[in-house]
């Protein structure tokens, strides 16, 4: 029968036909037909037919380990595998072979068929693919450390700054020759002893976020009204400096949410100070920003308002993303936003930034309250 197969017109033809390269092997992988493409492959001085396969194909004087032409005669099911070989340039090539077990009208296994596709192009793409994939990682990598170092400077330059200014401040009394008062001075230091606290810890915050860990443990259990007195104090002399006034419509009646202050008061102020730099845009003599809390529909709700420019049409869509700022020729890096983002996810809140019909803008934060008004736990 395998004869009758092998010496086939039809049979010829057919495997003649096929771009790849077939063959059929006896059970002792002895070469008993190759197709054209099989014999332009492989073939080196003798033609393949009469050869044992490894022999004509690799030379070598047993079957190739892990060999799926031998593993289904063996096993007497379909095999498949890759190789890879030097074609006749030196040039590695790849390719992908099936053996399928061939039996006669009885069911014995009689030889195998052996399909065998050229891989290279596929597995070059692959590798090269692989390659650009690693690349990209790298490069991401590299632009994420770029992003957290203009963060760090960013973040740290806002307590140094104002490190700068109480210092100064005193040092400005001395000059003048005034001596201050030693509660005016301890009220100074203990400013700037607040602010050193929130240097450290947003070096904290930028170790943990280096060790992948969450972000700061949120424990303490805070009031934001709290949050929200403490941070418009620390801006509170920049702000009547920059001719704005501070209207509090705080709620008295408002839940704890457990929170890291520090780092709220860190995304207040930097919100504070984009309503302020806002404000600054404009000419006016009723330069106003608003800080309003309210319990609204089981949510504790913070909302930053100003009167200033408003949201560019540039950025609305895409406020919180880094990098994103109209204020580069000021030295805007567009961080400031971003970093409010992850604090107030961190503490699973929201936010939201919308332009006011009446101009200016609107920032809102949606925090889930610890325990609704009455002290019942609610999470
Ligand atoms: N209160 C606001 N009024 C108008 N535009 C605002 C306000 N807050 C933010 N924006 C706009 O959003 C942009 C992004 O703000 P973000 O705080 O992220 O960066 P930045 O203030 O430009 O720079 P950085 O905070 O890094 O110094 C700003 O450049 C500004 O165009
Ligand atoms: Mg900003």
């Amino acid at each position: 029968m395998l004869e009758r197969i092998a010496g086939s017109d039809i049979f010829h033809n057919v495997c003649n036909a096929i771009q790849d390269a077939v063959c059929i092997l006896d059970r002792n992988l002895t070469v008993i037909q190759a197709n054209l493409t099989m014999e332009k492959w492989f073939r080196k001085e003798k033609p393949l037919v009469g050869q044992k396969c490894y022999m004509a194909v690799k030379g070598q004087s047993g079957p190739c380990p892990d060999c799926p032409c031998d593993k289904a005669l063996k096993l007497e099911s379909p095999q498949a595998g890759i190789f890879k070989k030097h074609d006749a340039k030196g040039r590695s090539r790849w390719y992908e072979v099936h053996a399928f077990p061939l039996f006669d009208k009885d069911g014995s296994l009689i030889a195998v068929v052996n399909h065998i596709r050229d891989a290279t192009l596929r597995i070059e793409a692959e590798r090269q693919q692989l390659e650009a994939t690693a690349k990209i990682a790298k490069a991401e990598k590299l632009s994420s450390l770029v992003a957290l170092t203009a963060g760090i400077t960013h973040e740290l330059s806002q307590p140094l700054n104002a490190i700068k200014v109480l210092t100064d401040s005193i040092l400005f009394w001395f000059r003048r020759g005034r001596i201050p008062e030693p509660e005016e001075i301890k009220a100074k230091l203990q400013d700037v002893s607040n602010q050193v606290d929130r240097a450290d810890q947003i070096i904290k915050h930028v170790r943990s976020l280096i060790r992948h860990e969450q972000p700061s443990e949120l424990i303490t259990l805070c009031n934001l009204n709290e949050v929200v007195n403490k941070a418009a104090n620390l801006v509170a002399s920049q702000l009547r400096a920059h001719g704005i006034t501070v209207q509090k419509d705080l709620s008295a009646q408002l839940p704890p949410i457990k929170g890291d202050e520090i780092r709220l008061q860190e995304a207040v102020i930097n919100l504070l100070v984009n309503a302020m730099q806002s404000l600054d845009e404009i000419e006016s003599a009723d330069k106003k920003i608003g800080l309003k809390t309210r319990f609204y529909e089981g949510n504790i709700v913070l909302e930053i308002s100003d009167n200033g420019v408003g949201l560019a049409d540039e950025v609305v869509d895409n406020l919180f993303e880094p990098f994103i700022t109209t204020k580069l020729s000021r030295g805007g890096m567009g961080l400031g936003l971003s970093y409010v983002y992850s604090i107030v996810r961190a503490h699973g809140a929201h936010i939201a930034g919308r332009n006011n019909d009446n101009g200016g803008a609107t920032f809102q934060l949606r925090f889930q309250p610890l325990t609704d008004l009455k002290g019942g736990k609610v999470r």
